[in-house]
C-alpha cells in the first residue's frame, strides 16, 4: 500500500504518519524530515528556503525521493508526508511509480482552517533524541517532561514554527501545494487511487480512526504488513 498524507503545515501530516507507519508496517517518508537531517552539504544548500518558509528547488527534493523509494524497506509500502508539494512533484511521483510498476492506492486530505495551524505549529515540540513529536495543549508526553517513545528529557522546537514563517508556509501552501489536489481528485476513482477526504479539526485520535476507517473499507491493506 502507497498513499500521500496531504494537507498544509500543522494539519497533522506528521503525527499522522508516525501511527499509521506502527500500524501498517510501512515506510514512513517525511520530505521535511528528511531535509533537516540532510548531510552537510545538502542542508547548507536547503536551509535558507526552510528558514523563509519557501518550498527547496523541486529537481532537489525529486532526486531525494526518487532515492528513497528505491530502498529495501519501501518495497513493502510507504506513506509519503509533505511530498508531493508542487504539480511537477506530483507529475515526478507518477513517472517513478510507473516505471516501477507501482502505483499510488490513497491520497488523504486532512484539511485544517488556518487559523488552527498557527495555533498547532506555534505549540509544537519533538523529542530531541528520536523525534518524537508532541504539542504544548494537544499531546503533551504521558510523564512531563519524559518522551513517550524514548524517555529521553530533552525538547527542540523547529526553527520554522516561528509565526511570521508560518503565515509564510501557509501562503505558499495555498498558492503552491493545494492546487494539486484537483490532480488527484481528477485521477481518483479512475484507476487504483482512492481520495480520501478528512476532518483534521478533530482530536488525533478521531483523526486515525477516520483513516483507518477509510483505509479498512477500501480493502487493499494488511495491517502490520
Ligand atoms: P515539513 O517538515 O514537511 O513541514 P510542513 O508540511 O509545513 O508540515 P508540518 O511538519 O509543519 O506539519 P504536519 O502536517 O506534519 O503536522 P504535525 O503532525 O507536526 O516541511 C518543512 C519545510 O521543508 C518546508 O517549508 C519546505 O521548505 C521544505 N520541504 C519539505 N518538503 C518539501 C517538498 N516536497 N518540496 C519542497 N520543499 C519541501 O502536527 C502539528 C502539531 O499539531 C503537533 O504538535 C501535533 O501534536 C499537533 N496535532 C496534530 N494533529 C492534531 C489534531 N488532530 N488535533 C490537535 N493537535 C494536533
Amino acid at each position: 500500500m502507497n498513499l500521500i498524507l496531504f494537507g498544509p503545515p500543522g494539519a497533522g501530516k506528521g503525527t499522522q504518519a508516525e501511527l499509521l507507519q506502527k500500524r501498517y508496517a510501512l515506510a514512513k517518508l517525511s520530505t521535511g524530515d528528511m531535509l533537516r537531517s540532510a548531510p552537510a552539504a545538502l542542508a547548507g544548500l536547503v536551509k535558507g528556503y526552510m528558514q523563509k518558509g519557501e518550498l527547496v528547488p523541486d529537481d532537489v527534493i525529486i532526486a531525494i525521493i526518487k532515492a528513497r523509494i528505491d530502498e529495501k524497506d519501501c518495497a513493502k509500502g510507504f506513506i509519503l508526508d509533505g511530498f508531493p508539494r508542487t504539480k511537477a512533484q506530483a507529475e515526478a511521483l507518477e513517472g517513478m511509480l510507473h516505471a516501477e510498476g507501482k502505483h499510488l492506492d490513497y491520497v488523504i486530505e486532512l484539511a485544517v482552517d488556518d487559523k488552527k495551524l498557527v495555533e498547532r505549529i506555534t505549540g509544537r515540540f519533538s523529542c530531541a533524541k528520536c523525534g518524537a513529536g508532541y504539542h504544548d495543549i494537544f499531546k503533551q508526553p504521558r510523564k512531563l517532561g519524559i518522551c513517550d517513545e524514548c524517555a529521553a528529557t530533552e525538547f527542540t522546537r523547529r526553527e520554522d514554527d516561528k509565526v511570521e514563517t508560518v503565515a509564510k508556509r501557509l501562503e505558499v501552501y495555498h498558492r503552491q501545494t493545494a492546487p494539486i489536489l484537483d490532480y488527484y481528485r481528477a485521477q481518483a476513482g479512475q484507476g487504483a487511487l482512492a481520495y480520501i477526504h478528512v476532518n483534521g479539526m478533530l482530536p488525533i485520535e478521531e483523526v486515525t480512526g477516520v483513516i483507518d476507517a477509510a483505509l479498512q473499507a477500501e480493502k487493499k491493506i494488511a495491517e502490520n504488513g
